[in-house]
């Protein structure tokens, strides 16, 4: 019989910053295909009740990070790294907390997790870690100094991590979303979605539900010899 890659019955799926946006659309695609998913989350609106096990914490407290990670019911076969803030200034003006900050979310938070359920994983002999970077953490960005030394700093633990981890079952690759829809971009002023828009060639910016897809695809069964790359879902805006 052919293994269905989109399987997840029986997995546990841990997934950072899932109550709003990317990280909703990525916790609910799992729970979609049978994931036991636990969500990481600093806040938590009253709707997330019920779909999901909550985990109200903060990434960035590496000692929290441990305690919730052992009260998992079950060692997660896949973790999604997706949790993420910006503070954006340019580097001039940016303050020490502004800086600060974002590293300590975007990079130290997802080096937590990754510590943290690592050992389970290569235990277990199989584990799947999808880290979500941004296409401006390779290209860089004006205004965004910590923001895209975050996201690339991230692209280097996800390498490090692959060649660590890779002997015993683990992959680790991250996404790279270009501008996507999420209700934070829909406030933004019109004419930085507009630059945006303009910068695709397929002429519309990605969707939750189009990066959760190829967070699934990573997470599968089948993909275990991808491993150490950085997956584009940003409509041709890097080219
Ligand atoms: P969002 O702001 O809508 O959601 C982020 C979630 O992370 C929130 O639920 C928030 O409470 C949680 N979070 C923040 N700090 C946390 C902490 N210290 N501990 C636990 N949870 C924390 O963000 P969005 O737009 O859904 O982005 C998700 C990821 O995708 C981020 O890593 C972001 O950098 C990345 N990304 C987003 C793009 C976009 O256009 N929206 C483009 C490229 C990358």
């Amino acid at each position: 019989m052919p293994i269905d890659p989109y399987d997840f019955t029986g997995r546990t799926v841990v997934v950072t910053g899932g109550a709003r946006g990317i990280g909703r659309a990525i916790a609910h695609a799992f729970a979609a295909v049978g994931a036991d998913v636990h969500v990481f989350d600093r806040d938590f609106g009253e709707d997330m009740a019920g779909a999901f096990t909550l985990h109200q914490i903060d990434i960035a407290d590496g000692q929290s990070v441990g305690q919730s990670v052992a009260t998992l019911p079950k060692p997660p076969s896949v973790l999604v790294n997706n949790a993420g803030i910006t503070r954006d200034r340019s580097l001039a003006k940016m303050s020490d907390d502004e800086w600060g900050d974002v590293l300590a979310v975007n990079l130290t938070g997802a080096f937590n997790m990754l510590r943290a359920v690592a050992p389970a994983m290569t235990q277990a002999g199989y584990g799947r870690i999808i880290n979500i970077t941004s296409i401006n953490g390779m290209r860089g960005k004006f205004g965004q100094a910590n923001y895209a030394a975050s996201k690339a700093g991230l692209i280097g633990l996800t390498k490090t991590a692959a060649r660590e981890l890779g002997g015993k079952g683990v992959t680790v690759n991250a996404v790279a979303p270009g501008m996507v829809m999420t209700e934070m971009a829909k406030e933004l002023p019109i004419e930085i979605l507009d630059r945006a828009l303009a910068e695709t060639v397929t002429g519309r910016l990605a969707t939750p539900e189009e990066v959760a897809a190829c967070v699934l695809f990573l997470a599968g069964e089948t993909s275990g010899s991808i491993t150490g790359q950085v997956l584009q879902v940003d409509s041709g805006q890097y080219l």
